[in-house]
């Protein structure tokens, strides 16, 4: 990580939520809550986002025996696609905060009987790796963290050097006459998904990674992937 990236600014401190916060465990708790909830729901995001998880998952350079971190994982949508690229000897571990998804997850896992897919829950900002990933992703999860920036961070940290982070996302419309209803999309976001409205993914991205670029977008401008790199000359966080 660049070393002057690796303190938080003041400014960017006050309207960030920090763990051990009040504001941050209740951003968790809602969390919970409302990723419970929809996880009874998913199927119609599962199939709407399909095209754009793929075309993420595209951008990943896996190779067969690859140990690979899914962040805020769901139900564990992208876990087929993975395990097939990475095969029988690599490794996928995926992490999740909704003890519901959790158990989707490992549902899904336990019914194609992947011996390497494992399922922590856990909350991504705070997560622990014994072993430094080769790769990762997150398919609409940054946005919903309670701290992206320390999310961020925490993945950063957890990858090896020369490795690639992608990430799929949702954001207000970024440019043009729509701008307008972005106030209503801001909401309805924050209601259905507990959406994080104070912090920016790529802004956060930009500042952790040492290279980070959007590479697609769809829906408007309004979901992108963006691939953001850990160089070799960089000693982490
Ligand atoms: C919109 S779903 C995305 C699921 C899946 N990746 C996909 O592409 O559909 C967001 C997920 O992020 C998880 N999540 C929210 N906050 C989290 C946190 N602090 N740590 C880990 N996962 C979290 C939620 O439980 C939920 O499963």
């Amino acid at each position: 990580m660049p070393s002057e990236h690796r303190e938080r600014k003041a400014s960017d401190a006050s309207k960030s939520l920090t763990a051990g916060d009040d504001e941050y465990a209740a951003h968790l708790e809602r969390s919970r809550t409302v990723w419970d909830r929809w996880s009874d729901w998913y199927t119609l995001s599962e199939r709407d986002f399909e095209p754009m998880r793929e075309d993420a998952m595209d951008r990943l350079e896996l190779q067969p025996g690859d140990r690979i971190l899914d962040i805020g994982c769901g139900p564990g949508v992208n876990f087929e696609r993975l395990r097939n690229e990475i095969g029988p000897d690599g490794e996928l571990v995926a992490v999740d905060y909704s003890p519901e998804m959790v158990v989707k997850a490992r549902k899904r896992v336990e019914e194609h009987g992947w011996e390497n897919v494992e399922v922590r829950r856990a909350d991504a900002a705070r997560a622990e790796f014994d072993a430094p990933f080769d790769e990762a992703i997150a398919t609409l999860s940054m946005s919903v963290m309670a701290d992206i920036r320390d999310t961020a961070e925490t993945i950063y940290r957890a990858l090896t050097p020369n490795s690639r982070f992608v990430v799929f996302d949702v954001r207000p419309v970024p440019d043009g006459p729509t701008r307008v209803f972005n106030p209503v999309i801001r909401r309805f976001l924050q209601w259905y998904a507990n959406w994080n409205p104070d912090e920016s993914v790529i802004e956060a991205l930009a500042t952790v990674f040492d290279e980070c670029a959007i590479v697609a977008t769809y829906n408007g401008g309004c979901t992108y992937t963006s691939v953001c790199e850990k160089r070799n000359q960089s000693t982490g966080g």
